[in-house]
């Protein structure tokens, strides 16, 4: 008991020591008398002696945050690169991990040059794939090709559940405690696939996959505050369900600030808005692929939140598509609360109107469906 005392008296005279040397050349230029300025260098001065004593410790030096590596798979696409600048930007991030299957390098070189502490690398190729995962804290996952006009997400199912399930063996193999966000479509097959993955792997913890539907709050909110006129930074929409035409469902009920100003007609025309959010984008785009700025953000409000999570912030709160017994579904997207070891708690769905009461009636023979055949691809 005392040599351990002892040891972090002893560490806290060298930091202190460390910290007033650096500190030395600071003193001539603040032209206070020199008593009321050494009394208020004290708070901070402990302040940065906790720091030296938290780097030694694997604490980050800036922030007094714990070290988090993320990875990003799929980092040189559309959502992948403005994705891994914002991830850069995020002080919670101090190791960032860039991977794709080709142009990586290039983005690794141009994030990593902003000073922003997160360290950055950059890979490529299945041969790094274990390097770049290892040691990740969040692996988030926009791999896949997007939609073009006139396709549904499940069309994308061809060709991204065969990318899902190799990077998912992967994260079993390399990086099996991480939380893993997943954004490739279609969304509501791809976390099952995961969870197969993870089950048949033996790592499968339903605390730890997510499906990003951030972007569908984003999008209801800025809908409910363009409508209802209230500042949008105010506003909160859940949205629940999946992530695909009609299983997304808005509960606009509950938004807030509430208003009495929309009409029933009104707000059926914002929950077909929101379900139809991707698809706007998509026909914008004209085949220039799905929407990757305003995803970004979503996604990375959605990892900043898990970040919160794992660092014992307390109360977060973000809408996820989740392992869930709040229907009679496996997976469904509800409001969940994220803490140290990912999801804490998935929260139910509240009071409902009668509007959204029938919508959750008519999603879930589609949403029911596509979980079904992630299953099935998974286990085949
Ligand atoms: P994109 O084609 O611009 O980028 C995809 C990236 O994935 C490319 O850089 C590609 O090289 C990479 N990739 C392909 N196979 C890979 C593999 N095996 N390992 C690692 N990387 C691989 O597409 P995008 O616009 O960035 O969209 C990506 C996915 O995200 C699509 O499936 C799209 O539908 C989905 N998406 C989801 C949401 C959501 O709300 N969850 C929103 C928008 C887009
Ligand atoms: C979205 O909601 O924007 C994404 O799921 C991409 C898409 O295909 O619509």
């Amino acid at each position: 008991m005392v040599a351990p005392v002892v040891v972090l008296c002893l560490e806290l005279v060298v930091a202190l020591h460390l910290v007033l040397r650096r500190r030395r050349g600071y003193s001539s230029t603040s032209g206070q008398p020199e008593r009321k300025r050494r009394a208020a260098m004290r708070p901070s001065l402990m302040r940065s002696a906790s720091q030296v004593l938290r780097r030694r410790r694997g604490y980050s030096s800036t922030s007094g945050q714990p070290e988090r590596k993320v990875a990003i798979l799929g980092a040189a696409g559309g959502i992948g690169q403005p994705l891994s600048l914002l991830m850069k930007l995020n002080p919670l991030v101090s190791s960032l991990s860039l991977y794709d299957i080709a142009g990586t390098p290039g983005v690794a070189a141009d994030v990593s040059h902003i000073n922003a502490p997160a360290q950055v690398k950059g890979f490529m190729g299945d041969d790094q794939l274990g390097e770049a995962l290892e040691g990740s804290d969040i692996v988030i996952i926009p791999a896949g090709v997007p939609r073009k006009p006139g396709m549904t997400r499940d069309d994308l199912f061809n060709i991204n559940a065969g990318i899902v399930k190799n990077l998912c063996t992967a994260i079993a193999k390399y990086c099996p405690n991480a939380l893993v966000n997943m954004i490739s479509n279609p969304v509501n097959s791809t976390v099952p696939i995961a969870a197969e993955v993870f089950k048949k792997a033996g790592t499968y913890d339903e605390k730890k996959l997510f499906g990003v539907t951030t972007l569908d709050v984003v999008r209801a909110k800025t809908f409910y505050a363009g409508k209802a006129n209230v500042p949008v930074t105010d506003v909160n929409v859940p949205v629940v369900g999946g992530h695909a035409g009609i299983t997304i469902l808005p509960l606009f009920s509950q938004a807030t600030p509430a208003t009495n100003a929309l009409s029933d007609e009104d707000i059926k025309a914002l929950t077909k808005r929101t379900q139809d959010g991707g698809t706007e984008v998509v026909e914008a785009k004209a085949g220039k692929g799905s929407a990757t700025l305003s995803m970004a953000y979503a996604g990375a409000v959605f990892a900043n939140a898990c970040l919160k999570g794992l660092n014992g912030v307390p109360d977060v709160v973000e809408c996820s598509f989740v392992q869930s017994t709040v229907t009679e579904l496996p997976f469904f997207a509800s409001k969940v609360k994220l803490g140290k070891n990912g999801v804490e708690e998935v929260l139910g769905l509240g009071q409902l109107s009668d509007f959204e009461k029938e919508g959750l009636e008519n999603l879930k023979g589609e949403l029911k469906a596509s979980i079904e055949k992630g299953i099935k691809f998974a286990n085949a």
